[in-house]
């Protein structure tokens, strides 16, 4: 039923996300293919009001389980209005953060138990996974460097060093158990080598789907 193309994107703060979608954005070309980006939470004006309320440095006490419950209402509304439509039409979508920030964030940062994200898995995404999720890792100091050097700029990025990282380990735990769909990149390199390898990644998905069109 799927024809399109669904990739994601994710990493902790300072991974290197914002240099390499950036460079995604410039460099890929599909002929006869529309390529939608857009990212989690946010992506429609609903979403993208949850992601304001979400992110708001006034909101620190807000709870985990309202936290999760409101990642999935932002990816409800985006699922529903954006990526399944656009995978319909036979585009590529390219969304920054996804389902697996909430099993990092939300499962191993905030100790939720993952039975309850998987309950809502079942409600929300359906059979709406992404066909690749590149996950970029970086020493998790080398990546609080980056976030002090540009200034926090959400709630998230005042979370302490042991929050992200467990985290990273909650992304390394989800790359583990589905090692096809995420590609683990090491972003601690130079930023060209980086994009290079995260091309090569993206191409070859978008390959092997058209093949199969
Ligand atoms: P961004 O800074 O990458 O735009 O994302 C905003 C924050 O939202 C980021 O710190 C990670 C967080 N987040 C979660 O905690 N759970 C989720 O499910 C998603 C999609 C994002």
């Amino acid at each position: 039923m799927k024809s399109g193309v669904f990739i994601s994107l994710e990493g902790i703060e300072g991974a290197g996300k914002t240099t390499v979608l950036k460079s995604i954005q410039t460099e890929l070309q599909v002929p006869d293919r529309q390529i939608i980006y857009t990212r989690e939470p946010g992506g429609t004006p609903i979403a993208e009001r949850i992601r304001t309320l979400l992110t708001a440095h006034e909101n620190k006490n807000m709870l985990p389980m309202t936290e999760l419950l409101m990642m999935y209402a932002s990816r409800n509304e985006h699922i529903q209005t954006i990526i399944k439509p656009a995978l319909e039409r036979g585009d590529i979508v390219i969304s920054d953060r996804f389902v697996d920030a909430s099993y990092a964030y939300q499962g191993a940062g905030r100790h939720i138990p993952e039975p309850i994200l998987e309950t809502l898995d079942q409600w929300v995404i359906e059979s709406c996974m992404p066909d690749l999720t590149i996950c970029l890792t970086a020493p998790v100091e080398l990546c609080l460097e980056r976030v002090y050097s540009r200034g926090n700029q959400d709630r998230f990025d005042e979370e302490s060093a042991s929050f992200f990282v467990a985290t990273q380990l909650g992304y390394q735990q989800r790359a583990k158990d589905d090692p096809t769909r995420i590609r683990l990149i090491d972003s601690s390199k130079n930023p060209e080598a980086v994009s290079a390898n995260v091309m090569t990644c993206i191409h070859d998905m978008i390959k092997a789907k058209s093949k199969k069109r």
